[in-house]
């Protein structure tokens, strides 16, 4: 069952998270945060850099591994997923760079390269806390509806509609990039505690599908339904399918 925490809106949806993943920061300094990009973490992320430059939230001793980056985009151009993470969060706190990880859009051996991503996240133990936003289509990292899910870490071409929801961030549809890498579902599920946060009614459709559809590859993230502790933080746009069920 994934237990549901309401946010009035995006500022508050933020804080919650932040205030979430403060909270694990402070019980564990040396955890391990599975982290995510897009446009719903930002506010999150910004309420992390406030609180550690108030003196509240120490990093040195954090290690993260994001989910996903977009295949043949190195790290400082910057719609990478390293860019966005170095400019959102790490460039802003105390953590020690080299303790991050973000899957290598440049690899040349692919395979090898997501291979070594799965044993580096299963070396450390796997997420102490993964953090994921979900896609309009119920997508989680960039595991997109299909007829299974996925296990480790690997390369996956895009959908027209994850595609299209990305361009906003490119200056036209014909740059986003066609492929990613992306961890897998069964390592994702692998961490201890999953907090999934969405906001606005583009994600009322998959918040809905997550929670109370039926367990399917056909919307990723209803699989979190299996998992021992996950907690969606979603503000009431996003919530707004799912009166019936929360009445
Ligand atoms: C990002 C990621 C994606 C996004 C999802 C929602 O690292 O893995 O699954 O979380 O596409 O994106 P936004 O937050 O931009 O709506």
């Amino acid at each position: 069952m994934i237990s549901i925490v309401r946010a009035r809106d995006y500022n508050d949806m933020s804080r919650k998270a932040a205030n979430i993943i403060s909270a694990q920061i402070i019980l564990k300094p040396n955890c391990v945060l599975g982290l995510a990009t897009g446009s719903t973490p930002i506010g999150a992320y910004q309420q992390l850099v406030e609180w550690y430059k108030k003196g509240d939230l120490d990093f040195s001793q954090v290690s993260s591994y994001n989910l996903d980056e977009y295949r043949g985009l190195s790290g400082d151009n910057p719609q990478s997923y390293r860019y966005f993470m170095n400019t959102n969060l790490f460039d802003h706190v105390n953590i020690d760079k080299a303790n991050t990880h973000v899957p290598d859009g440049m690899a040349e051996d692919g395979e090898a390269s997501c291979a070594a991503y799965d044993a580096a996240v299963a070396a450390a133990g796997y997420p102490d806390l993964q953090l994921l936003g979900i896609g309009n289509n119920g997508h989680i990292g960039f595991n997109e509806p299909d007829d299974h899910f996925s296990k480790g870490t690997h390369l996956v071409d895009l959908t027209e509609s994850t595609i299209e929801a990305n361009s906003r961030l490119f200056d036209s549809i014909d740059e986003v990039p066609r492929q990613a890498y992306s961890m897998g579902v069964q390592t994702i599920m692998f961490a201890k505690m999953i907090l999934v946060i969405a906001n606005g009614e583009k994600k009322a459709q998959a918040v809905h599908d997550m929670c109370f559809g039926p367990v399917a590859p056909s919307c990723p993230a209803s699989i979190l339904q299996l998992h021992p502790n996950t907690v969606l933080v979603a503000d009431e746009e996003a919530l707004s399918l799912c009166a019936d069920e929360l009445a």
